[in-house]
């Protein structure tokens, strides 16, 4: 059955020819100054990349920008791994909305996302606040956490940093930083531990909630501000109405009208230069694929079932697993998380505390589960 094997690599070949010519016409006019031995390289980067994902599928289905074609260059990306393991294979949708953001919006996502409870949907939450807070994030710069353009190998490389006790003399920081984009969350401490954990923080991650408790509760190891560097984007979980308020009144640049944190200068948390664009916000949407397909615990059925949601961690990490092409993971729960306090800052070792709205243990199966296929890599030790 089918076609025999030659015609179909003839077949391969002439596409990633054609894509190779296609490409070498678009960077070349882009960068008619710039060398001709790096336009080389990336063509044979290109074919190798095509050749080994066979057809990309995004080609065929989104049409050929130049940003579909580079997505599919980097030949060691975790979707290519995915695709050959039968069980996450299955589990992993690289199609899903990630962000949320206006165009998603309209009244079928309402009628939709109405009937589930934060963070999985807006269940008796405000229209008007959520319509007026999602209309904010009005153009395609809301719709990803980045560009690939600019990325010359195409594989974009990301580092995705818990708060981990492991991470306590780990000397991981120059490790970290140098990858394209490094993601936080929560009290992540930076000054004093820069050899373990690194300087860099492209994305920051939290709800106002876990954010405002980090900054009291950790503020006696130096969490006294959130990272504010000239890069960092803020990548909102949407937990809560709170979320939303906050989120619509950081992109005004006005203090919070209304409810829990009213009053509250969003300046003072993601500094006075902070530009709308700075904001982003994780799809309820996506927040609940994310658990049903990767962290549906038991403790859903417990009296505490309607607290329970995936960690901040895991969620900035599956985040990162659906838009980067390697994912590192530094300061995440592992087996032996018994050696280690509870945060990488804490002086005198504290046990980690397993709360009823986490499932910490899920979460550690999972991380441990992903470095084995070769998904992620986790740092240990
Ligand atoms: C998005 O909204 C902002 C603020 O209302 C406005 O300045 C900007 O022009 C809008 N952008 C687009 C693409 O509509
Ligand atoms: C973390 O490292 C610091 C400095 O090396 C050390 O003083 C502290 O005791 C460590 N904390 C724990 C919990 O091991």
């Amino acid at each position: 059955m089918g076609s025999p094997r030659w015609k179909r690599i003839c077949l391969l070949f002439l596409v990633g020819l054609t894509f190779s010519i296609i490409f070498y016409g678009h960077y070349y006019s882009r960068n008619s100054p710039g060398s001709p031995r790096t336009a080389f390289r990336l063509l044979q980067q290109e074919t190798l990349g095509l050749a080994q994902a066979e057809i990309p599928q995004n080609a065929r289905s989104h049409g050929l920008t130049r940003e579909s074609i580079m997505k599919s260059l980097c030949p060691r990306s975790l979707k290519s791994k995915v695709k050959i393991d039968p069980m996450f294979g299955k589990q992993f949708d690289f199609d899903i909305p990630v962000l949320m953001w206006k165009l998603l919006f309209n009244p079928e996502t309402w009628d939709r996302l109405k009937e589930r409870n934060v963070p999985y949907g807006w269940r008796g939450l405000s229209h008007a606040v959520i319509t007026s807070t999602v209309q904010l994030l009005n153009d395609s710069d809301y719709s990803r956490l980045f560009s690939k353009i600019g990325f010359p190998d195409s594989c974009i490389r990301c580092a995705v940093v818990g708060n981990g006790g492991i991470l306590n003399g780990s000397r991981q920081g120059k490790e970290i930083d140098a990858h394209d984009f490094v993601f936080r969350l929560n009290g992540a401490v930076i000054k004093g531990f820069e050899e373990d954990v690194g300087t860099k923080t492209s994305f920051y991650g939290f709800t106002v909630n876990t954010m405002k408790n980090s900054l009291i509760a950790y503020a006696e190891y130096g969490f006294t501000q959130v990272p504010q560097a000239k890069e960092t984007q803020y990548i909102f979980i949407p937990s809560d109405i709170r979320d939303y308020v906050m989120l619509k009144s950081a992109m005004l640049g006005i203090p919070v009208p209304e409810g829990y944190d009213k009053g509250d200068k969003p300046q003072k948390y993601f500094g006075p230069a902070a530009s709308a664009g700075k904001f982003k916000l994780l799809h309820p949407e996506f927040v609940y694929y994310l658990t049903e397909r990767f962290l549906k615990s038991e403790l859903i059925n417990t009296q505490f079932g309607h607290l329970y949601m995936p960690s901040t961690g895991a969620l900035m990490l599956l985040t990162a697993l659906h838009t980067c092409d390697q994912v590192s993971a530094y300061g995440f729960i592992t087996q032996n998380y018994k050696t280690f306090s509870d945060h990488y800052y804490e002086h005198e070792k504290k046990p980690l505390v397993f709360y009823a709205n986490h499932d910490m243990l899920l979460e550690a199966e999972l991380w441990k589960s992903l470095h084995q296929v070769g998904i992620m890599k986790l740092y240990q030790r």
